[in-house]
């Protein structure tokens, strides 16, 4: 089974070193205690997941890593790449704990629907724009630039996370895979180092459903992030998280590697049920796929590349050897 869990990368990440730290967090609504005592740790460079059945406390737990909920109890540290130094989250507000570098996406799409797509990244971007808001409005040249810059890297943004061509369109004319893709090209483009994914998933069908597991890949692979995914579809938990940790009634019941939580009893009976074989079997169904589908864009992409390459080739010989020389001479011809 080529679970995440195999590789080299999975390791590392396991054994590396925190950048997210939740300790003993408490959050209280009334006499409902939502959270009680959660404490994980997210590795730089991993992908942890959360799971456990509705109204567990997951996404009260990223309201809690991101500011939007106060815990009563409880830290909630970013910790900096030299290791020795981390930053207090709790009681931040949410712009600033993205500011920080933590960055989400929500369970229920929030996109300005009214607003292209690319116009929904660019208002995500914004925070890193270093133009005051007056130099943008007159559209100083300084500015311009800036804006040309930024708007670019948008673009590049929608590229990656597969929304090519369609940056002109409305965000409510897109299909609700992509619409889950803008969601997190919205996330990425703060340039988070820690990106938390709430069902990104959800509602999608199995094709999107594998289109979003290979983007999940990419972001940590490629771009580098730790990610904290909260997903339902154990078939994508388990082919792209390193390790779970596994919540029931607001306390942590189990964290492991996949294959770990996959066969712990307490997990068995409060979220996975009798199925679990089953499950497993659709799981490493799941993690092939995922693997063919990524063979077939490195393929895909290699072919570009060396199509890239040929046409660069094919201009550099039309030009001749000495390509100023050609210049200068059509030059002379045009006198
Ligand atoms: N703002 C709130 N006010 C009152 N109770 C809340 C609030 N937010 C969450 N809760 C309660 O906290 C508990 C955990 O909810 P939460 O949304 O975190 O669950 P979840 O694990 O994300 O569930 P799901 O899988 O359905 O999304 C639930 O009982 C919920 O009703
Ligand atoms: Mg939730």
């Amino acid at each position: 089974m080529s679970t995440g869990t195999e590789t080299a990368a999975a390791a590392a990440a396991v054994d590396g070193d925190a950048v997210l730290r939740a300790e003993e967090v408490t959050l209280r609504f009334g006499g409902l205690t939502s959270l009680d005592h959660v404490s994980l740790t997210l590795h730089r460079g991993e992908i942890l997941a959360v799971i456990g059945p509705n109204g567990a406390g997951k996404t009260s737990l990223f309201n809690c890593l991101t500011g939007v909920y106060l815990p009563q109890e409880g830290k909630v540290e970013l910790l900096r790449g030299d290791g020795a130094s981390s930053l207090s989250l709790r009681g931040r507000k949410p712009h600033l704990v993205n500011r920080a570098g933590v960055s989400r996406t929500f369970q229920n799409i929030r996109l300005f629907n009214a607003l292209t797509v690319l116009e929904n990244v660019q208002i995500a971007a914004e925070t890193r724009t270093t133009s005051g808001p007056v130099g943008i409005m007159l559209g100083l040249p300084r500015n311009r630039n800036v804006e040309r810059t930024a708007r670019q890297r948008c673009r590049e943004l929608l590229d990656f996370v597969g929304l090519r061509g369609k940056e002109n369109a409305l965000a409510s004319a897109l299909s609700y895979g992509d619409q889950r893709r803008l969601e997190i090209a919205r996330a990425l483009a703060s340039d988070p180092t820690v990106l938390l994914l709430d069902e990104p998933a959800a509602g999608t069908n199995p094709s999107e459903k594998l289109g979003l597991a290979q983007l999940i890949r990419r972001i940590n692979s490629e771009l580098g992030m730790s990610i904290l995914l909260i997903e339902h579809d154990m078939r994508l938990v388990m082919s792209v998280a390193n390790r779970i940790t596994v919540l029931n009634f607001g306390k942590v019941i189990a964290s492991g590697t996949p294959v770990e939580v996959q066969q712990n009893p307490a997990v068995i009976e409060a979220y996975l049920g009798s199925d679990a074989a089953q499950d497993q079997e659709a799981a490493e169904e799941f993690s092939e796929q995922l693997a063919e589908a990524e063979a077939e864009a490195e393929a895909e992409s290699e072919a570009e590349a060396a199509a890239e390459t040929d046409a660069a080739q094919a201009a550099a010989a039309e030009e001749g050897p000495d390509g100023d020389a050609a210049d200068a001479a059509d030059e002379e011809g045009s006198k």
